[in-house]
């Protein structure tokens, strides 16, 4: 049988992240957070001196991308948030990173977290959810985590570059953020971290 794949896709703060690792550890799959990939090629354009938005430059940097680089400390920053969105809408970027998720997924399955699994990369996954919460709780949510790392940030601010992102996903010619015609759509708008994962075993226990 094939390893067992779960999508969890869906906009900035979403609560995605938590929920999926969760998911991972209670499912005994591997996680693996996709937009670190995504991340770290921005980031190596901008240490480089380049822009996130020069098609050579993140494509030499998503061919160039070596797995210690999803572990740098630096990936959560507010330019690497809108550089990591910039490179995620060119296909050669794309294109790059394709073979590495799915050989990850073939491999044990695993629990996914991204924009396009169950749209691109795990077109057949298991169980596809959507996450979403409303904009407003999910600026809030980013707020509180970059505040709680002693950032100094103004909400507004947070929710102007989350919906530029946001936008940015959703609108892009390849591999845009949309929920899969089979995916399951989970709205944490009203949930704690606990809630979510309770609503999302209960979806994904029906699937398995
Ligand atoms: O999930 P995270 O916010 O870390 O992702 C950073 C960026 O990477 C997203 O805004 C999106 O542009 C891109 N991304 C993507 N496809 C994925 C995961 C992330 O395009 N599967």
């Amino acid at each position: 049988v094939d390893p067992v794949v779960v999508a969890v896709d869906g906009p900035a703060a979403a609560g995605k992240g938590t929920l999926a690792r969760r998911l991972a550890r209670e499912l005994g799959l591997p996680y693996l957070d996709t937009g670190l990939l995504y991340r770290a090629v921005a980031r190596r354009v901008l240490l480089a001196g380049g822009l996130p938005t020069d098609p050579g430059a993140a494509e030499a940097a998503a061919r160039g991308l070596d797995l210690a680089d999803l572990d740098r400390p630096d990936l959560r920053g507010a330019e690497v948030d809108q550089g990591a969105s910039q490179v995620a809408a060119q296909p050669a970027v794309r294109a790059a990173l394709l073979d590495f998720q799915r050989d990850f997924a073939a491999r044990k399955g695993g629990v996914m977290d991204g924009r396009d699994i169950g749209t691109v990369v795990c077109p057949d996954a298991r169980v596809k959810l959507f996450v979403t919460a409303s904009p407003e709780a999910r600026a809030r949510r980013r707020w509180l985590e970059r505040a709680g790392r002693g950032e100094v940030v103004v909400l507004e601010e947070v929710a102007a570059e989350m919906a530029l992102r946001d936008a940015r996903d959703a609108a892009r010619d390849v591999a845009p953020m949309r929920p899969a015609e089979d995916a399951l759509l989970l709205d944490t708008t009203e949930m704690d971290a606990e809630a979510a994962f309770r609503e999302a075993w209960t979806l994904v226990q029906a699937r398995l």
